[in-house]
């Protein structure tokens, strides 16, 4: 059940300037993928386990990783390149990533949105152990949490996103609405 704060919350809005960049940032079984399929349309994801899978033996498939990313990157500079609004589902839980997108929507002059999936560690641990398809090493996941305690919002910022958003609980995540702006 929503709370009453959460109702009047401007906070529960998330609004998607026109022809943006949306970096999901959160670990693996932090609900990236899961979120991104409730909230955007399914054309406007680009996903480095989905091109992994498409390049090589499935989603887990790391000897394909430099280029999955290769292609997402094309794909992201193809779609902001026509204004398309576009989702990286990514952990892009490193600077180096989100720069590497960032420099592409620069180029683009696309507005960047960041997502922060900053869900309590127990919860995305026992997430991603619970998960039948694809568990990632619990040790990663520690490690891309540690890594994400760096992204606050003041650095995030300076990197160049106009919008940050942090979603600290599976209640907030439940919550926001996503309003995707498609004038150009
Ligand atoms: N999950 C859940 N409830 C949610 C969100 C996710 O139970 N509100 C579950 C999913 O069904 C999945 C696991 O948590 O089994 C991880 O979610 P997923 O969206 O796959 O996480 P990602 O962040 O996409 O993980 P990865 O980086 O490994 O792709
Ligand atoms: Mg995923």
């Amino acid at each position: 059940m929503r709370s009453v704060r959460s109702m009047k919350d401007p906070d529960g809005e998330l609004l998607i300037p026109p022809g943006a960049l949306v970096v999901l940032i959160g670990a693996a079984g932090s609900g990236k993928s899961t979120f991104a399929a409730s909230r955007f349309p399914g054309e406007s994801i680009l996903s480095s386990d989905a091109l992994r899978a498409r390049l090589g033996a499935g989603e887990n498939d790391q000897t394909v990783t430099r280029a999955a990313f290769a292609l997402l990157h094309r794909l992201l500079d193809g779609r902001l390149a026509s204004g398309r609004p576009t989702v990286v589902d990514a952990t892009n839980v490193t600077i180096r990533a989100r720069a590497s997108l960032l420099k592409i929507a620069h180029r683009h002059g696309a507005p960047a949105v960041a997502v922060i999936l900053e869900l309590p560690v127990d919860l995305v641990v026992s997430r991603n152990a619970a998960r039948a398809e694809r568990v990632v090493p619990e040790g990663a996941v520690r490690r891309q949490i540690a890594e994400l305690g760096r992204a606050g919002d003041d650095q995030l910022r300076h990197e160049g996103f106009a919008i940050v958003r942090r979603l600290r609980s599976a209640a907030d995540v439940a919550a926001i609405r996503v309003l995707i702006s498609d004038r150009r």
